[in-house]
């Protein structure tokens, strides 16, 4: 049995279907994703199968399994309990299911919240976790998924906008690695901006932000505007 194979089967014995199920499609959306971008399939492939691997147990059991295994949490993150597991998650994903390549395990722990200067896997599962096909409930999905492989930033950065823009509107509690992970992507996005030629930057400056969208949690937002082509750099 191949190691890929070995993890699925634990997988699905550990994993609720529906969880199961999730994992598999953001596996291969991650490999998708990987394809286009340019990334080692068979690593955009495990870090999808181990994403959610911690999702197994409840937010309290997790954070009882993080003072166990001496996995220090911020307050921050204590606030946002449904962060948690993506650190759990690299946690088993290294020492469960003997993963040490620093990418994978890089991009599982960053997966609910990202990160200031994420690498290219892990802005890859952020964006897959989001699209996969399997979820239905996220708004401005049709959008995202087409960006998602026209201009990856783009996508990252409309993801975590809709992101902090609907937990501010629902009250909830954004963990402030969210936050950071924004402002990052958006002062990337300026420069890129004010790096494009005068006659494109008109377009690149109009602000087509999804901005009812959130990662996974919100389920009547309306659909992100459609962002205006722009030549790839
Ligand atoms: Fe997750
Ligand atoms: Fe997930």
């Amino acid at each position: 049995m191949s190691e890929i194979d070995s993890i699925r089967k634990k997988l699905e014995e550990k994993l609720a279907p529906a969880r199961y199920e999730h994992t598999i499609s953001v596996s291969f959306t991650c490999m998708a994703l990987a394809m286009r971008y340019g990334y080692d399939l068979e690593k955009a492939e495990l870090a999808g199968l181990l994403h959610d691997c911690a999702k197994r147990y409840d937010d309290q059991k997790i954070i009882k399994k993080c003072e166990k295994h001496g996995i220090a949490l911020t307050d921050s993150e204590l606030r946002s309990p449904a962060v948690i597991h993506a650190r759990l998650g690299a946690f088993l994903a290294e020492h469960k299911f003997g993963v040490s390549d620093p990418e994978i395990l890089s991009a599982i722990a960053c997966h609910t919240t990202g990160k200031p200067q994420m690498g290219l896997l892990d802005k890859i599962l952020y964006v897959a976790d989001y699209i996969e096909p399997r979820r239905d409930k996220a708004p401005g999905l049709m959008e995202m998924r087409r960006l998602a492989f026209e201009d990856l930033d783009e996508a990252l950065y409309q993801i975590l906008k809709g992101t902090l823009a609907y937990l501010e509107r629902s009250g909830h509690f954004a963990d402030e690695m969210t936050q950071k992970a924004f402002e990052a992507c958006e002062e990337l996005r300026r420069n890129k901006e004010e790096a494009l030629p005068e006659n494109e930057e008109r377009n690149g400056k109009e602000d087509t932000s999804a901005d009812d969208g959130s990662k996974g949690i919100n389920k009547n937002g309306r659909k992100g505007h459609r962002r205006k082509k722009r030549r790839k750099h």
